[in-house]
Parts: structure tokens; C-alpha cells; sequence
């Protein structure tokens, strides 16, 4: 065994862990961050001769610190999300293990002083020597180590080196789904302090009127509110003190209010903020900090960027001002403890977190080919059970706890995730209840356990049931009953030394059971929900209905933030890409709900818009206002209305009122138009007093709208040939095809806009929701088996009747029987409109479809377009909470949007009317959707990377009667019926015409 594979000693002389914090005053803090000397290792083991003494290393690169080695042309990268990279062969890992050595000199200024090496994050493991002697070692990549290195090092320049190993037996707890990547990626840094210094600082706030702190004996503790004194003293010989302050200003995430606390010893200065926040579950199950009921608007952050896992400070602050801008209040660290920093910017702007420790032990569950799905936990071999692992699990969660305690940010810790719940589990959320009586535990396991084992027991019983009916496996069926209960039994009492019922992906129908206390008595947290794969979600506002319909509903978090991508010569790359990736999965790993540069994708704005602190609806002649603030008043923020006619500007104002948080309050509007053409709007800029928008919400003012297909007028006469049907007019030709059946052809003075005959149907490109990801495993056929990505029309019979062309044709799959029978008629009127009518009938046993509709190829590249809809953002039925129905412009390319793994994009909902190049006008007298786009479905489709698409030829619209809504189904719940297209007698009639 080598000595990162001791599982018994993953530590040496690392000092217990303590919060914290940057001594300031006569201690000396240096950084080590810049430029090492580098020397990686196919084989870490090399680096030792066979007195395990390090061997000469004969080449020295430079490195950049903090970094990941697998960015800078050492290894290539490997993303896996559940597959351990290797072997489950716990405690070894591979036999050939890789490795970097780390050399950097630093300087000491005295000898009198007690000094330590700090790392804030190694993967996988580091084994410290100073000036050649043997200092430490530690595991545990997201958990800070310290050492006291006084002993080793003299005045002046000092040489540190530092081993680490791609992989320890702590790897075996670091299964997090994510790039594997390896090397000093967090800050390091030398602390030279006085004798007697201050080492651990613990406080916690009380009943929102003291202070309760306990550090070094003798240490002078002064509380600042801003530049205010508000009290001081000095802690007893047992290092404790409490510092009352009556009448405190409270902290939450709306209005994160800090204090400072500034603590002086032995020269030493150590400022920490402090906020002032009760936490509470009430009897309905609410979650209530300062007494107020709270709503989660959550998401789940991993540290990773460029880069890789490293964030600086830049990049920490933009994400949280880029969540602030998404009205996110609350934020998981999935997997890990973030970068200690980060929580400092979350204590200052605002945010309730869940910090959670480094542990994810998922790929025991694929350990065997043929395991079901489940955890196992139940055999004993995993590392939530099996006592070996106790000491490492419980530790993980300490060292968690210890770093962070005094963030009043943190409001629930949790004990990693996807990691099975058994007695070492229990015995991480012992610790923490020994530590911390005021914060909520939490571990999604545990509630996992206890649906499963409900479901089982149900199962069990009705095949009991069914056994004694027909008399038959009647005590096979008992046993399985009476093991069910036990289990449930024992996942009951789990599952109830924790706080909240926590699960991930549960559709808006499991939460509001469980809220309503069917099986479950705690609050419900959704750990992970509304999962962002590529184009998604499509589901999140109606999770935030449901979670605002049930008290016991605190909320949860998306999942998650960022995408993941290693950057090749600019293009982003992804799991798969790379020589050498054993095992990988793909493009799951961009799957952020904003890319990987921090640009917004169309999720981002609807998640934006659900988690929005407001809501508006129009209601005769009066507005309803409801603030989904916790804690903010509206008449703290500013209100305005503007009314659209048409898209026009018709009437605006301000409103200003109060409406206390939860509360809905009423506006009169007072001159509301009772028609129109397109239709009439209301929208509603909540901004901040600095007149920032934080949410734009749109009512419709109901109207009667004229009909847009101008059906009046003297019809053609049409002529015809063999294969074709012709129409002609004053500006316009068009060519219908008797084998296409549709339009061929449309010239508007003379000049062709269309690149090939027009089509009817069913594909769209394929979102990543389109499929399941378990599906993607097992590499099933596309679209419900229905190969409807190549659809043949077959045209049964063309016609003229009574001034109208009359298809009767069909839409099959290859190798299947036609899944849509329709008649199109046509009606070409003098005027130039072009009326399309669709009469449609699926087959009894058609799958729903993702859209059905029109294809126009137009010749014009990259064509200009205006249209009446819902925009500037794209829509889908179940993700069109954003943006605003209105009058817009834009083009093919504006429309595009830069998917790592190419896919649907551009869809708008709520048209009325669209022209094309100022060319074709599209209208209906209902509303209608449509995408305008450069790339036709097929090259979407078949593109698996951006640089796939290439030159645009063409653009691309469709004109549809629907499209199917965009779910989570890639990980969440199926897409519900309510958002599938599969109307099976769809109807849609629309026009189109020369533009003058
Ligand atoms: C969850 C897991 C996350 C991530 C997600 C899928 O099961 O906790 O880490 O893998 O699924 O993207
Ligand atoms: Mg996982």
C-alpha cells in the first residue's frame, strides 16, 4: 500500500481545523501564488527512490499556482460523472498514479514567531517538505490544510515543495460530477504570527441581541456598525465573551446588513462580519429566518471556470452579481466548501447557503454492471456504512464546519451528496449538532432512502396481497414485506436527524404530496430541480407556482450554474473530446443556466422572470400586484406601467404604492383600449430606487383583435401543368407543387425568395430535454422510434375546387406507416394572399410530436425579419414567463443562440405576424409560432460542437401551429401532457402575402 492509500492515516501534522480569516496587524501574511517550478510525473511513485527519499528531479518546468495541471499540456482532461475514473477498489487507486512536485522559495522575516503553510485546495493530496524536511500531509481537495512549519524554516529564503498525486483513497470520496482535474488550485500562503495568538474564532448570534463568542482567553473584541463603536470587551479565561446588542439590524438576503467585529491579541488584528439571523422551521413546516417565512430561489455552484477550479475573487464576485441579477437568493455548494472567499461575498451581498462538505462517493453504484439504480447501502459496502470510512467522512464534514461556522450566509450544512445515508453519515450530522444548535442539517440521501423504502413497502404489500390471492410465493412475498419495513424503519429514523426532506428532480405533483404531509412531515427542499442541460429549463415557473401554493415548500435549487468546458483553441470541448478519457459522459457537463463565460442563455432569463420578487395581473380595469418579496416592501423599490396598443406606447406611469411583502395590492388603470389590431398590453418594470431593472412583468389587457388574413377580394384563376399548380398576380407568382404538396415557389417582383418547396412537419432539432439521459446510456432511437427526423410527404391527390388547391396527402417516418393523414386547401386571392388551411389527423397510436408546422427555406442569407410576438426572448409553451409580447426586430443570426452541444433555439411564442425580409408577410387571425433561423434543422441536428454548423446557406422559418414545451426531462420529470404537441386533429390556418 502506498502511503496515499492509507486510509487510516490521510493526515499528518495538519493542524485541527480553525474559521477563517487573514491575520492582520503584526502578522505577516505572504502568498505564494505566481510562479512555481514544476516537474510532473507519469508515475508519482517515480518520484521517490527506494528509501522513499525524493529523488534528484532532474527537470523543472514553471507553473502558474493556483492552476490545474490538465489545462496547462500536462494530461489531457476527463469529465465523468458518475463512473469513477478507475477501478472501485477501495483503498487503491491505479498503480500507475500521476503526479506533480511543486517548488517555490519563500521568506521569513523572524525566527520568534510561529509560522504555517496554508493550502486552501489540492487535488488530490499534498505532502509538504520545507527546505528538503518532511512537514506534512493532507487529503481532502476542497478542505483547507494548515501546518506549523516553524520548526523547519529559518530567516530568510526557504524552500517549500509540495507532492501531489492525481489520485488518493480520498479520490474514492470525490466523485463529484465534473472535469477531474489535479494540482494547487486555491490560494497558498505563509502566516507568520506572534506567540499567543488567536487561533479558533466561533460566534454565533443569539435571539437576534448578542453576540456569543468564544476565542483565545484575553483577547479585546470591539463591535463595529460601520464606523460606529457599538460595544467591546474582553474574553474570560476560558476565551468567552458575550456582547450584547439590544435592538440589532437584522441581516437577510434582501437586505444582508453586516457588523464588524474586530478582535486584537498579541499585536494581531482579526476582523470578521457579522450579521445578525434567527433560523427556525415553524409548525407549518415554513422555513423562517427572523421569524418571516422564506422562499429558496436557489441554485447549485461549483467552483469552475476556464480555468478550471480555480476563482479568483473577479470571478466569485460575477457570479454572485450575475445570481443577484437572476433573483437567486440562495445557493448550494454542490459538492464541496466553495473557496473560503466566496462565502465572505455571500455574507456581504446576500445570499442563504447550503455548505455543503467534500464528499460524493456516487460511482459505488455502478461498481457492478448489472446494479439497478438504487443504493445499495443495504450490503454494507459503501462508505456511508462501512466503519472504516467513518473517521474520513466525519472528518470532512468537521473540517467544513470548522472553516466556515461564523458565516451568517450559511444557514443549513449539509453531508455531501449522492453518497447513500447510513451510521458514518449520522455520525457527520452528530458532529455538527454537537457544534452548531442553531443551523439546519441536511442530507438528500436519507430522504432518498425513505422513498424508496415507502415505495418498496407499498410494492411489497400489494404483492402480498396478490401472493395470497392466488395462494402462491406467499412467504416469498412476506419476506419481502417484512424486509421493506425494516429498512423503511430504519430510513424513517435517518431521515429524522435531519431538518428539511430534501430530493432532487421531483416533478411539481411529488412536491405538492408531499407537502401535503403524505409520507413526509418536514419541510420539502428540492436539493436540485429544474436541471439546465442545453435549452431547459422549461418547468421552473411552475415549480415556483407549486412552491408558493404549500407552506411547507421552502424551495431548491437549480441545478446549477455554469457550464463545464475545456477551451480548445477557442472552441469549448467537453467530455469525449479528449485522447485518453476512459470512461466520460459527453456534454452532460454543460448543463449551466449560464455559459461558460457568463453570458445569459434563454433559461437564464426565465429562471430570472420565475424567481422574480413580483407578479402582475390585469383584472377590469385594475392591476394586481403581488410582491413575492420575504422581507422588502415595495414602496422601497420603484413601480412603472406602460400600456401597448399594438405594440405602440399608448399610456404610462408610475405606481407608487406600498404592498408589504407576500401581499398583492391594486392599481387602477384608468383608459384601457377595448380593440385592436394585434392586441394591448400592460407591462410592469419593478427597479430598484437607482432605477436598475430587476423584473419586467407583462398582463395582457383582453381586446377584440381584427382578423390578419385579408380572405376578401376576387380569387386567381390558377393554371396548371403536370406537376404544378400556379398562381399569379399583380407582384407576385407563386408555384405550388403537386408532389411537394405545397408551395414551390414564391417570386414577389419577379424575384425567387424560396430556396426549395416548402414542407410540412414534425422535427425540430433535438433538445438535450428531447431525451433522458439514462436513454442516452443505453443509445435509443431518436424521437419515440417514429423517425420522424426523416418525414416523407406523400401527396395521395392535388386538385383545384371551387378557387381553393386541395392536397390530401401524408407524413411517415422511414420504415413506418404515415403518423399524420391531412388536407391542405389553398386559397389564392388577387390581393396576393396566399391562405393556408391545415386539416390534420394523427394515426390512433402516434407518439405526441415535437411541433408541427411549416418550413419556409428562404434564399436570403441571414435574413431580416419583424414580427408581433412574444420577444425579444425566445418561447416555448412552458418557458414563455419572459420577455414581453410586442412589436420586433431582428435577424436569422440574432436569433442564434451558442449551444456547447449545438440544438433547438429560436422558437417565439404568441405571433400574429411575422415578415420575412421585408418580403413575406406570415399572419393568422389567432396567434401562431415560429423560429427564424440560419441553419437548417438537419445541421442543428447533426452538430455536436459549435464549429460543426459552419456558413450559414440560407434562412431557415418555420411557421407552426405548436411546438412542443421544453421540460427537464434530460434528468427531471417527463414533460407533462398539458405541454406535448399532440393535438391529434391539429387545425391551424394562416396567410401569407407580398410585403409592398
Ligand atoms: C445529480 C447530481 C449532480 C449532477 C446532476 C446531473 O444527480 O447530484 O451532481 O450530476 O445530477 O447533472
Ligand atoms: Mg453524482
Amino acid at each position: 500500500m502506498r502511503y496515499y492509500e492509507n486510509l487510516k492515516n490521510t493526515a499528518e501534522n495538519r493542524l485541527p481545523q480553525r474559521s477563517f480569516y487573514i491575520p492582520e496587524g503584526n502578522a505577516k501574511y505572504t502568498l505564494l501564488n505566481g510562479i512555481w517550478k514544476f516537474s510532473y510525473f507519469n508515475d508519482g511513485d517515480d518520484i521517490f527512490d527506494e528509501k522513499g527519499n525524493i529523488s534528484e528531479i532532474k527537470k523543472w518546468d514553471k507553473i502558474k499556482v493556483p492552476s490545474c495541471w490538465q489545462l496547462l499540456g500536462y494530461e489531457n482532461p476527463n469529465y465523468t460523472n458518475i463512473n469513477y475514473p478507475f477501478p472501485v477498489d477501495p483503498p487503491y487507486v491505479p498503480m500507475v498514479n500521476p503526479a506533480g512536485v511543486y517548488e517555490k522559495t519563500f521568506t521569513v522575516q523572524s525566527e520568534q514567531k510561529q509560522i504555517y503553510l496554508v493550502l486552501e485546495g489540492v487535488s488530490a493530496d499534498a505532502k509538504v517538505y520545507i527546505n528538503g524536511k518532511y512537514a506534512g500531509y493532507t487529503q481532502g481537495s476542497r478542505l483547507q490544510a494548515e501546518f506549523e512549519i516553524s520548526e523547519f524554516v529559518k530567516k530568510g529564503k526557504n524552500t517549500l515543495l509540495v507532492i501531489v498525486h492525481k489520485w488518493s483513497v480520498g479520490s474514492y470520496l470525490e466523485d463529484q460530477d465534473i472535469f477531474r482535474f489535479n494540482g494547487i488550485f486555491r490560494d497558498v500562503y505563509v502566516l507568520e504570527r506572534p506567540l499567543e495568538h488567536i487561533v479558533d474564532i466561533d460566534f454565533h448570534t443569539e435571539d437576534n441581541n448578542k453576540i456569543v463568542l468564544k476565542t483565545a482567553p484575553g483577547t479585546e473584541v470591539s463591535l463595529f456598525d460601520g464606523e460606529r463603536l457599538v460595544a467591546e470587551g474582553e474574553t474570560d479565561e476560558n476565551g468567552d465573551i458575550i456582547i450584547p446588542v439590544p435592538n440589532a439590524k437584522l441581516w437577510n438576503a434582501e437586505e444582508p446588513y453586516l457588523y464588524m467585529l474586530e478582535l486584537k491579541k498579541a499585536g494581531e488584528v482579526i476582523y470578521q462580519n457579522v450579521g445578525f439571523r434567527t433560523i427556525e422551521i415553524s409548525e407549518k413546516n415554513e422555513l423562517l429566518i427572523n421569524g418571516t417565512p422564506v422562499m429558496l430561489k436557489g441554485v447549485n455552484h461549483h467552483d469552475s471556470t476556464v480555468n478550471g477550479y480555480v476563482m479568483t475573487d473577479e470571478d466569485i464576485i460575477e457570479d454572485l452579481s450575475l445570481m443577484k441579477k437572476a433573483n437567486i437568493n440562495c445557493i448550494r455548494t454542490s459538492h464541496y466548501p466553495p473557496c473560503p472567499r466566496f462565502l465572505e461575498y455571500c455574507d456581504k451581498m446576500g445570499f442563504y447557503v447550503v455548505l455543503e462538505t467534500d464528499i460524493e462517493t456516487h460511482g459505488f453504484l455502478r461498481r457492478n454492471a448489472r446494479m439497478p439504480y438504487v443504493y445499495d447501502i443495504e450490503n454494507g459496502m459503501w462508505p456511508c456504512v462501512e466503519p472504516e470510512w467513518k473517521d474520513s467522512l466525519v472528518e470532512r464534514m468537521a473540517r467544513a464546519y470548522e472553516r466556515d461556522k461564523n458565516h451568517v450566509s450559511i444557514f443549513m450544512w449539509s453531508t455531501g451528496n449522492e453518497s447513500g445515508c447510513g451510521d458514518n453519515t449520522i455520525a457527520m450530522a452528530d458532529y455538527l449538532r454537537s457544534r452548531d444548535k442553531i443551523r439546519l442539517v441536511h442530507c438528500e440521501d436519507a430522504s432518498r432512502a425513505l422513498i424508496r423504502w415507502q415505495k418498496e413497502l407499498k410494492y411489497a404489500t400489494d404483492a402480498l396481497n396478490e401472493a395470497r390471492m392466488l395462494n402462491r410465493n406467499i412467504e416469498a412475498a412476506e419476506q419481502r414485506v417484512v424486509r421493506a419495513e425494516h429498512w423503511l424503519k430504519i430510513a424513517d429514523e435517518q431521515q429524522h436527524k435531519f431538518d428539511v426532506f430534501s430530493m432532487m428532480y421531483s416533478s411539481p405533483a411529488e412536491v405538492t404530496d408531499w407537502c401535503d404531509g403524505n409520507g413526509v412531515d418536514q419541510p420539502v427542499y428540492l436539493c436540485e430541480y429544474a436541471h439546465t442541460l442545453g435549452l431547459s429549463p422549461g418547468d421552473i415557473w411552475e415549480y415556483i407556482e407549486t412552491f408558493y401554493k404549500k407552506s411547507a415548500a421552502i424551495g431548491g435549487c437549480i441545478w446549477e450554474w455554469a457550464d463545464h468546458v475545456v477551451l480548445d483553441d477557442g472552441i469549448p470541448k467537453y467530455g469525449g473530446d479528449f485522447e485518453g478519457e476512459i470512461t466520460n459522459d459527453g456534454h452532460f457537463c454543460v448543463d449551466g443556466m449560464v455559459t461558460y463565460d457568463r453570458k445569459w442563455k434563454p433559461s437564464t432569463y426565465e429562471i430570472a422572470n420565475a424567481y422574480a420578487p413580483i407578479r402582475v395581473e390585469y383584472k377590469e380595469g385594475k392591476l394586481l400586484i403581488t410582491n413575492l418579496y420575504d422581507f422588502v416592501d415595495f414602496k422601497d423599490r420603484k413601480l412603472s406601467f406602460t400600456v401597448y396598443l399594438d405594440g405602440k406606447k399608448e399610456d404610462c406611469g408610475d405606481i407608487d404604492i406600498s404592498i408589504a411583502p407576500r401581499n398583492t395590492g391594486e392599481f387602477l388603470l384608468d383608459k384601457v383600449p377595448q380593440k385592436s389590431k394585434y392586441g394591448c398590453y400592460v407591462n410592469v418594470v419593478l427597479s430598484d430606487k437607482a432605477g436598475n431593472s430587476i423584473a419586467e412583468m407583462q398582463a395582457e389587457i383582453p381586446t377584440v383583435k381584427e382578423n390578419l388574413i385579408r380572405e376578401n377580394g376576387p380569387k386567381v384563376r390558377y393554371t396548371e401543368d403536370k406537376n404544378h399548380i400556379y398562381a399569379e398576380g399583380r407582384n407576385f407568382k407563386y408555384t405550388f407543387g403537386k408532389k411537394s404538396g405545397n408551395i414551390d415557389s414564391i417570386k414577389i417582383k419577379g424575384v425567387e425568395q424560396l430556396k426549395s418547396p416548402a414542407r410540412i412537419g414534425s422535427f425540430r432539432p433535438m433538445g438535450d430535454n428531447d431525451t433522458h439521459y439514462v436513454k442516452l446510456w443505453k443509445d435509443t432511437d431518436r424521437w419515440q422510434g417514429e423517425n420522424i427526423e426523416n418525414t416523407f410527404i406523400h401527396v395521395y391527390d392535388a386538385k383545384i375546387v371551387d378557387g381553393s388547391i386541395v392536397f390530401d396527402a401524408s407524413l411517415a417516418g422511414v420504415s413506418r406507416t404515415p403518423y399524420c393523414r391531412y388536407k391542405l386547401t389553398v386559397t389564392v386571392y388577387e390581393n396576393g394572399e396566399a391562405v393556408f388551411d391545415f386539416d390534420g389527423k394523427l394515426k390512433p397510436d402516434s407518439v405526441w410530436l415535437p411541433r408541427i408546422g411549416f418550413e419556409f427555406d428562404f434564399l436570403k442569407k441571414n435574413a431580416p425579419f419583424s414580427y408581433y410576438g412574444l420577444g425579444p426572448q425566445e418561447g416555448y409553451c412552458d418557458m414563455c414567463h419572459t420577455g414581453t409580447v410586442g412589436r420586433y426586430e431582428s435577424t436569422a443570426h440574432n436569433e442564434y443562440v451558442e449551444y456547447v452541444y449545438p440544438q433547438l433555439y429560436g422558437n417565439h411564442m404568441f405571433v400574429r405576424e411575422i415578415t420575412v425580409d421585408n418580403a413575406v408577410t406570415f399572419s393568422a387571425s389567432d396567434v401562431f409560432e415560429t423560429t427564424v433561423s440560419e441553419y437548417s434543422i438537419k445541421r442543428i441536428d447533426d452538430a455536436k460542437h459549435i464549429s460543426d454548423l459552419g456558413e450559414s446557406d440560407a434562412t431557415y422559418v418555420r411557421i407552426d401551429y405548436k411546438t412542443s414545451g421544453i421540460g427537464s426531462h434530460a434528468v427531471g420529470p417527463e414533460l407533462p401532457e398539458k405541454y406535448r404537441m399532440n393535438d391529434r386533429t391539429p387545425k391551424f390556418k394562416f396567410s401569407l402575402r407580398p410585403e409592398k
